[in-house]
């Protein structure tokens, strides 16, 4: 079946390169709009294995001005991103917080353990991590639609599905995801799943965007960025950007998260942003791309 279109809005992206947004501090990032009318920003700190203490790490992260990070009852960081929240000033409504509920769990208690562990009223965004061995996960949806219900989380979405899964997900529940959390990269991502997303109003997030630093010293990659003065990091992450894709790049250090912030000075020409689309090779720091 194919997802009904009329009614949907198109996601609507606020990023605009020549505005006076992009001289704003990054404590002001610009945001994009879910289906919901809720606000998301265009960027936030993955937490996946982090080195070092995840109350610092997040600590130095809001100072420099993330306000979105990414988390999941498996990841170990939920308790100390909710330290690092309690200690700081920044007010939770600027916060965005998603974490994730696994695909084995029962939707609704994993997500009252990940509020608990987060020391949280609620979430933003809590996602199913990945499509269940069988059927789509029409029971952890509906999970997932009782915590929004009680007001424990504002927005409810996938990780890793197919375009098929999503459209029988729809089909199942009527109810679209408000995002699809994937790996995404030039090296590897899907043209069609962006498509698909940008028509049905679903924002795309995009893990590893970094490709886990194991495609930083691509010859291509390198000479572009060198073009515009910035790092392949910066560029990876730009790209993103003017996709209307939300990257979530994790950085353990001070340096590589204030660097990562710094990529609303420049935009990458329609050439580049094409070129470097064809860089794409399915590539997976996990070995296969699990939506294509
Ligand atoms: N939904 C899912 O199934 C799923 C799966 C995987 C990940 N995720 C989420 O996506 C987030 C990001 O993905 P990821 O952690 O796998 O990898 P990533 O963000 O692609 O890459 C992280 C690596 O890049 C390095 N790095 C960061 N900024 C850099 C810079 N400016 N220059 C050079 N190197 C830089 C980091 O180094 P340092 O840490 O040393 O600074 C780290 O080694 C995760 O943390 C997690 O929140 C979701």
């Amino acid at each position: 079946m194919s997802v009904s279109r009329h009614a949907l809005q198109r996601t609507q992206y606020t990023l605009d390169s020549s505005s006076e947004r992009d001289k704003l501090p990054s404590a002001t990032l610009p945001s994009v709009t879910l289906l919901s009318g809720r606000s998301m920003p265009v960027l936030g700190l993955g937490t996946y294995e982090l080195k070092h203490h995840t109350v610092d790490t997040v600590g130095q992260a809001l100072e420099a001005g993330y306000r979105m990070f990414d988390t999941s009852g498996d990841y170990h960081t939920q308790r100390g991103i909710g330290d690092a929240l309690r200690d700081s000033e920044v007010p939770r409504e600027a916060i965005y917080l998603v974490t994730k509920i696994e695909e084995t769990e029962d939707a609704f208690e994993a997500t009252r353990a990940n509020l608990s562990e987060l020391k949280q009223p609620y979430a933003d965004l809590v996602l199913i991590h990945r499509p269940p061995a069988r059927g789509v996960g029409e029971t952890q949806w509906q999970g997932l639609r009782r915590a929004k219900r009680l007001g424990l989380v504002n927005d409810i979405g996938v990780c890793n599905y197919s375009i098929e899964q999503i459209e029988e997900l729809v089909y199942r529940t009527g109810e679209l995801p408000a995002v699809n959390q994937v790996e995404w990269s030039p090296f590897g991502h899907s043209p069609s799943m962006l498509d698909f997303c940008h028509d049905n109003g679903i924002v795309i997030q995009a893990w590893s965007p970094l490709t886990r630093a194991q495609r930083l010293n691509d010859n291509k990659l390198c000479a572009m960025a060198a073009r515009y003065g910035k790092s392949p990091a910066q560029l990876l992450i730009r790209w993103n950007l003017q996709l209307g894709v939300v990257p979530l790049p994790k950085a353990n250090h001070a340096q590589h998260q204030r660097e990562n912030l710094n990529i609303f000075d420049f935009e990458i020409s329609q050439t580049d942003m094409s070129k470097l689309r064809t860089l794409n090779e399915h590539y997976s720091a996990m070995g296969k791309l699990p939506y294509v």
